[in-house]
């Protein structure tokens, strides 16, 4: 044998040897061998930089930030990290449209680690609130689909999408002026939503070039991630790398999306005619887009393809082991069973899918593994408060053990005081509806409230969800 062959054989049980060895876990960090890219870790190793876990997510409106919020919860959960929430009178977003203050956050979830519920951006508050080295990231869309799916989104909270007739989209964006009325109380929704939810002025004249060069330096410098909607798994990759996150961390399942039938695609004159009305936000999505295919160029995109099909396989395999083999389980709101997992509706005309329970009940299947089952596809609102309730028994259980009076070991009068569940009073009627979700706070009373978003007093736990799965 010629020494290459015996090169080659060795080669060959070396390889096998080792796959044999390392089995599956070899598979995401040998992929990203082969073409040269940071390594990708299932597990941190020891020496690796810890993962950044000082996030503020600025959730823009209509741009899979939803599916972001979640991750972002579930991130926080896992970690044991603080999420700031709204203060009750918020409603489960920081006051939106308002601009965001530190008073809007509850006390019990100060000082934070992640914020992430809607709000109006304002830079000084919110440094004022975080930690110094907190990384801010936010999320756009195209302005033309954006808007779109704002409009059918909010067609009856916005009243200048309210007033044309016919609740025509051509015939608004005819004579935008005719109907658009800057001062009203969502008007936001109808005119340049992303300048306006980061902070920005929505009705400076396109003239005003300086204006719109003076925020964009302004956005760039205070995020250091802008993510594309478009190009979200993209997206999510840097975030990874941003954070020093796994690959575990960017599991997602799409939350708050209309079904096909409540969209339309639109005509190019139809675009152009939607970017020209929203010109800060198509500015903003051009710049924010080339530099997010800049820096995605940085990190090789053969990498980031890779990584994108790493990401797509494992949730393939979280979905299935969640919810078998008869994906997706996509349903409208009606059709759901628990109404815990029911997404809130802006209107009759629109259908927001959500998902039903999972189905994976076999005996293998851990409780912690349907846990994050559940928690995958939880909508919004339902999450934010199971996560303010937790962390509220947490702040009350640590101010009990600082409580310098008690002299008697501390866990045994903690347990007695705990409530065991902080909403159990059965006996007394169901709080008024809470104004809509999302993107709605102070929702006219027109809204139809959904099921699910009354009534804060259903414990949402496994048990209560397997028995409505039945
Ligand atoms: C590795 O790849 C095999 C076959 O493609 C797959 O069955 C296995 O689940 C993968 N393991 C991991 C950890 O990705
Ligand atoms: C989170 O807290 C729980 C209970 O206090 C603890 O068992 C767990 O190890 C913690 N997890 C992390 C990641 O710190
Ligand atoms: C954050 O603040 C701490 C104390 O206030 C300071 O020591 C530290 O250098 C600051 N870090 C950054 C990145 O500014
Ligand atoms: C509204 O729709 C009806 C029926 O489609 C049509 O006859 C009418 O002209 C429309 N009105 C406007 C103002 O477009
Ligand atoms: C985003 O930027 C990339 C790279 O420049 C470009 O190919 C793509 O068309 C842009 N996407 C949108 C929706 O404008």
């Amino acid at each position: 044998m010629s020494q290459r062959k015996i090169f080659l054989v060795l080669l060959f049980i070396s390889t096998v040897s080792l796959l044999l060895h390392h089995g599956g876990h070899l598979n995401w960090t040998m992929e990203a061998f082969h073409l040269g890219c940071p390594a990708i870790h299932s597990h941190p190793a020891p020496g690796l930089k810890p993962k950044h876990t000082n996030v503020a997510f600025l959730k823009t409106h209509k741009t899979a930030s939803s599916t972001m919020q979640n991750l972002l919860f579930r991130f926080a959960e896992r970690n044991n990290l603080t999420v700031a929430m709204p203060v009750q009178a918020c409603s489960h977003q920081f006051c939106y449209p308002r601009s965001f203050t530190s008073h809007f956050v509850h006390p019990h979830t100060i000082p934070p680690n992640i914020i992430t519920s809607h709000m109006r951006f304002n830079r000084a508050e919110l440094q004022r609130l975080m930690p110094n080295d907190t990384k801010y990231v936010t999320i756009l869309r195209e302005p033309s689909s954006m808007f779109e799916s704002l409009f059918s989104y909010y067609n009856q909270y916005c009243q200048s999408f309210k007033r044309v007739p016919n609740g025509s989209l051509e015939a608004f964006l005819d004579d935008p002026g005719r109907y658009y009325r800057p001062d009203e109380t969502f008007s936001m929704y109808a005119h340049n939503t992303l300048a306006f939810d980061l902070g920005g002025e929505k009705d400076r004249p396109e003239s005003d070039v300086v204006y719109a060069q003076s925020f964009l330096k302004e956005v760039e410098q205070v995020f250091s991630l802008v993510m594309i909607a478009e190009y979200f798994d993209e997206s999510l990759v840097l975030l990874r790398h941003l954070l020093n996150w796994d690959l575990d961390d960017i599991l997602y399942v799409k939350l708050n999306m209309r079904t096909t039938s409540s969209k339309r695609s639109l005509t190019p004159g139809l675009q152009s005619k939607i970017r020209a009305w929203n010109s800060l936000d198509a500015r903003l999505y051009d710049h924010f887009n080339a530099s997010l295919w800049s820096q995605l160029s940085d990190l090789g995109l053969d990498c980031v393809a890779r990584e994108v099909r790493l990401l797509q396989r494992a949730q393939e395999r979280l979905l299935r082991s969640c919810f078998g083999e008869r994906m997706p389980l996509v349903r409208s709101a009606a059709e759901i069973k628990n109404k815990e997992l029911r997404p809130w509706q802006p209107s009759g005309k629109v259908d927001i899918v959500g998902y039903d329970l999972p189905v994976n009940s076999s005996p293998g299947f851990s409780s912690q593994a349907q846990e994050l089952c559940l928690k995958l596809i939880m909508p919004e609102i339902q999450y934010s408060r199971v996560l303010l309730r937790s962390q509220s028994l947490r702040y009350r259980r640590g101010y009990q053990l600082r409580t310098p009076q008690m002299s008697h070991p501390p866990l045994q009068p903690i347990r007695t005081v705990l409530p065991r569940h902080p909403q159990v009073q059965r006996s007394q009627p169901p709080p008024p509806a809470a104004p809509g979700p999302a993107s709605e706070s102070g929702s006219p009373s027109t809204s139809k409230p959904v099921a699910g978003t009354q009534g804060r007093t259903t414990k949402l736990g496994l048990k209560s969800s397997q028995t409505q799965a039945s």
